[in-house]
């Protein structure tokens, strides 16, 4: 997979870049590269973005430097891109992400990622150039850039080679393994802790029990999240 992201903040990913699974994921061949709009635009004074037309508050992203910046990367005019690759501009009214759409992005060869700014992008950034629309929740956060590595990770994690141990990915929580709920509980060493002991179940060796019991409390924790879960 090759996951290329735009932003205004390159150096904001350099902690994620250095993450377990990120370095995992890159040592297995996977490649996440960061390109700086500002490095692309075609505007003086490095200047990206611009007021409103309407007028309003803040500041938006220029059409002019996002076709300047993935035509320097791409080679080709932009609005050719998302036939070739999916390009997602990260945005609070897009598509929620969930497991289902992260699944559907890590079976992608390779991905474009469009952090916005200020008040977001120009419309036609998004209506010519991007495939995709996602947002992380129904919350606003001040750029795309936290976003954006949201979607990494979770895609990244899903990548053969990027976990430790390939079953941390198959069964966790929302996967089809647990019916699509959450997690069950987990617990380590030691059994008991200020007299707060460890279901006896999980001490007993008895893998069949100890599967039903797991079931049984995502079940129960799906439940207690929404009456209404897993949801739209
Ligand atoms: Cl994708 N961007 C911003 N700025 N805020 C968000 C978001 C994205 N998703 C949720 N909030």
């Amino acid at each position: 997979m090759e996951i290329d992201i735009f932003t205004l903040f390159p150096e904001a990913f350099d902690w994620f870049a250095g993450q377990r699974h990120v370095a995992n994921a890159l040592a297995a061949g996977h490649q996440l590269q960061r390109v700086n709009y500002r490095d692309h635009t075609p505007l003086s004074g490095r200047q990206v973005d611009d007021t409103p037309f309407g007028g309003g508050a803040g500041m938006v992203l220029r059409v002019d430097v996002v076709d300047a910046a993935l035509r320097a990367r791409y080679g080709i005019d932009p609005v050719e891109l998302p036939q070739q690759r999916r390009v997602i501009a990260l945005d609070p009214g897009g598509r929620l992400l969930d497991d289902a759409l992260v699944d559907e992005l890590a079976a992608e060869p390779a991905l474009t990622l469009l952090s916005g700014r200020y008040e977001g992008f120009d419309e036609r950034i998004v209506e010519h150039f991007a495939s995709d629309r996602v947002s992380i929740g129904r919350y606003v956060l001040a750029g795309g850039e936290l976003a954006a590595m949201v979607v990494c990770d979770a895609v990244l994690r899903k990548l053969p080679g990027s976990l430790g141990d390939e079953r941390s990915a198959v069964e966790e929580s929302f996967s089809a393994a647990l019916e699509g709920g959450p997690e069950y509980p987990h617990y380590t060493r030691p059994a008991e802790y200020r007299g707060w002991r460890v279901p006896d179940v999980l001490l007993s060796g008895h893998h069949a029990r100890i599967a039903a019991w797991r079931l049984d409390q995502s079940r129960s924790r799906a439940a207690a999240a929404s009456p209404r879960w897993p949801g739209p």
